[in-house]
């Protein structure tokens, strides 16, 4: 057990998927796994564990941003024992070659987070998805569009924020992955970022909730696949 977690060692499988919003977690562990059972409410922050094509995975929320991802993630890692971390949320395009529905796996995740600041890194650390995820990935599907993202605390900013990003070959903009990928690389564990394109930065387009759910659907298929793999 830990301050924001109430599960007890050995209740949380060793692959966790997490999803930013705590009723996405529920709606997963309740349509994707079998025999699903809560093990953490702590701050509704909630974690389910049950099994999928007969192995073992845990949902669990990360709440929205780098703080609270690096909360969640770390006691994952550190007090869990859990060894891969699947993000799975929603992000808005940055490139005018993504459309809405699409998903993107992250392969970077560069912020203007002061975040890492603690790790006393000499530069800038560069936060990587795990070539491990990746390359597993790849074998599940070989047509995810891969690339650079960016993640940032701030959510109401000025359009104008992400040209530099844009500029540098960003895909798209979210809120966890650097944090995930960071608490990753210090512990020696494996992590990787799954986006479903949500909204396009600049447009008023934005999914409608069927659309939402048909490609979250494929998301998280995929994303349960890696789990096992
Ligand atoms: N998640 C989905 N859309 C987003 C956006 N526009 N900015 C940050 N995070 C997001």
């Amino acid at each position: 057990m830990t301050p924001h977690n109430n599960a007890a060692k050995g209740e949380i499988a060793k692959s966790v998927l997490m999803p930013g919003d705590p009723k996405r977690a529920k709606f997963i562990a309740e349509s994707f796994l079998e025999d699903a059972k809560l093990v953490n409410d702590v701050r509704g922050a909630l974690a389910y564990t049950g099994k999928y094509k007969g192995k073992e995975v845990s949902i669990m929320a990360s709440g929205m941003g780098d703080g609270s991802m690096g909360i969640y993630s770390h006691e994952l890692f550190k007090e869990y024992d859990v060894d891969r971390i699947i993000r799975v949320g929603s992000a808005g395009s940055i490139s005018d070659d993504l459309k809405l529905g699409d998903v993107v796996a992250a392969l970077s995740a560069s912020t203007d987070s002061g975040y890492l600041n603690h790790y006393n890194f000499p530069g800038v650390f560069a936060p990587t998805a795990s070539a491990k995820l990746i390359k597993a990935l790849l074998k599940i599907d070989d047509t995810i569009v891969l690339g650079p993202i960016y993640s940032t605390p701030v959510f109401y900013c000025d359009d104008s924020y992400f040209e530099p990003c844009k500029k540098m070959g960003l895909l798209a903009v979210e809120m966890e992955a650097a944090a995930l990928y960071a608490n990753a690389a210090e512990l020696g564990k494996d992590a990787i970022t799954l986006l479903t394109i949500s909204d396009i930065i600049g447009k008023e387009e934005c999914l409608t909730a069927k659309e939402r759910e048909e490609t979250f659907t494929k998301m998280i298929n995929t994303a349960l696949e890696l789990a096992i793999s």
